[in-house]
């Protein structure tokens, strides 16, 4: 049987997973929740899961933070946000209600509350309070709103919220709280035009002296070689939050499996993004469902603003997972032996078209400005993924058992992936010379709780 259990990124022990919920730094641990349900690998009865670390290398894996146990959240504790306030840890989620019945579930029968929990710990949670229920959002809103994400502009909390109109057109909220109880709306976000059906896990951030609005559209409609995934995830830079030029948002990832990434800012005024590293409703498929798992998250990135864009790095604490370390100046068409599929690889000295083999089938080109990325059996139905670069300087690889993440011109363009190697294939291949330097990398350090 192979082994896809993931070495360095954070997964299901058992079941499924899906998005980072409540990212936070609290009394000098991180906090990384998440969608879980540990006893369905298909998502069914959503919990928050729970990690924590101080240094993103050893991690606890704590018992799970929020069951889907009352009349609040009985259909789901979906997805949400983390605030720390006067030394308390709040968590803000969706609890999802399904009312029995026939119902479409979108404009009718469905309750989507904001709730909360909290804790002085960061280990036990206290009752849930509901703040935030449908009848409290504007009439024009479906019964999908939901993902509340806290962010602090101006010294005042503000909530957004991800939403569908009665309609079917894709918005977000703005609440506004002075204690963390009483929340007061605001507006709706003005789009610029149509964008979408649905926003899920919208987020507020700003780098350096720059606004952005991370959002993950459901609904656009693919053009040739862009948004070729069933949905998107990217950011629209902003001067004022009422009003939304969709027509800037630009994609955070061009791979096949990378949603829902959420933000947050740590103690050292570190921007971090932690994505889910999968989709819904998509036409691929996970062989790891047949050893009782599905899904994981992307590896921590710090974000950064060069040229008014957000580039997205790996943390550096990465780097204390290295082991071995090679550096060769490849010729062209020569094979380098890569040992093993755990490995972060800087391929340096690009220029001109090129095309980079490596793994059981995973091959990436470059050609007349479109850089590809491609799988034929080892994708389990991922095909090819496309991106329009004008110029590749360098390309970092970080592979794991079953996961790729290439960042393209030092995290300008990033391509996330999960790939199935069916047999030990670590050959690495380019088309022209170029220096590479190797890294095999250790895994995480899991201590067990539960
Ligand atoms: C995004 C999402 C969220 C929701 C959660 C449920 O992947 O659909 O909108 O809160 O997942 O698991």
């Amino acid at each position: 049987m192979n082994n896809w259990k993931l070495c360095y990124h954070l997964m299901p022990k058992t079941g499924w997973m899906n998005d980072p919920n409540g990212l936070c730094q609290f009394k000098s641990h991180y906090h990384i929740f998440y969608q879980y349900s540990p006893d369905n690998i298909f998502g069914k009865k959503i919990c928050w899961g729970h990690y924590s670390t101080k240094d993103f290398i050893h991690y606890i894996r704590e018992p799970i933070a929020i069951y889907p146990d009352s009349q609040y959240d009985k259909d789901g504790a979906y997805s949400g946000s983390a605030v720390v306030y006067k030394g308390k840890l709040y968590l803000f989620y969706t609890g999802n209600i399904k009312f029995e019945g026939k119902y479409d579930y979108i404009n009718q029968g469905r309750g989507h509350f904001v709730n909360r929990v909290e804790s002085a710990d960061g280990q036990c949670f206290s009752k849930k309070i509901s703040l935030l229920k449908n009848r409290d959002y504007p009439t024009s809103m479906s019964c999908h709103v939901r993902d509340p994400k806290i962010f602090l502009y101006d010294n005042s909390y503000y909530m957004i919220l991800g939403a569908r109109t009665v309609d079917s057109k894709g918005c977000a909220l703005i609440y506004k709280s002075v204690d963390l109880y009483h929340w007061e709306y605001l507006f709706k976000i003005k789009n610029s035009r149509f964008f979408g059906y649905m926003w899920e896990c919208p987020d507020i951030l700003q780098i350096e002296n720059r606004k952005f609005m991370l959002l993950s559209p459901q609904g656009l409609v693919p053009e040739y070689q862009k948004y070729e995934n069933q949905y998107q995830s990217g950011y629209i830079p902003f001067e004022s939050i009422e009003d939304m030029n969709v027509d800037a948002f630009v994609l955070l990832d061009y791979g096949f499996d990378f949603y829902a990434p959420q933000t947050f800012t740590d103690e050292e005024g570190r921007k971090i993004l932690i994505a889910w590293m999968g989709l819904p409703d998509i036409m691929y498929f996970n062989p790891t469902i047949e050893q009782g798992w599905q899904h994981a998250l992307t590896l921590p990135r710090e974000l950064f603003l060069k040229n008014n864009k957000i580039y997205q790095y790996p943390i550096k604490e990465m780097e204390q997972l290295r082991l071995t370390h090679t550096h060769c100046q490849l010729k062209s068409y020569k094979e380098f032996a890569l040992e093993n599929q755990v490995f972060e690889l800087h391929i340096t000295e690009l220029n001109d078209n090129f095309t980079i083999s490596m793994r059981e089938d995973t091959v990436i080109q470059y050609e007349n400005n479109i850089f590809t990325l491609s799988f034929r059996k080892s994708g389990f139905g991922r095909n090819k993924r496309h991106l329009y670069i004008e110029e590749v300087f360098n390309i970092t690889v970080f592979s794991d058992t079953s996961s790729l993440e290439i960042f393209i011109n030092d995290g300008e363009y990033v391509m996330t992936s999960r790939v199935y190697d069916s047999c030990s294939c670590f050959l690495l291949k380019c088309t022209q010379d170029c220096i590479v330097d190797m890294y095999l990398l250790s895994s995480l350090h899991i201590e067990e709780t539960v």
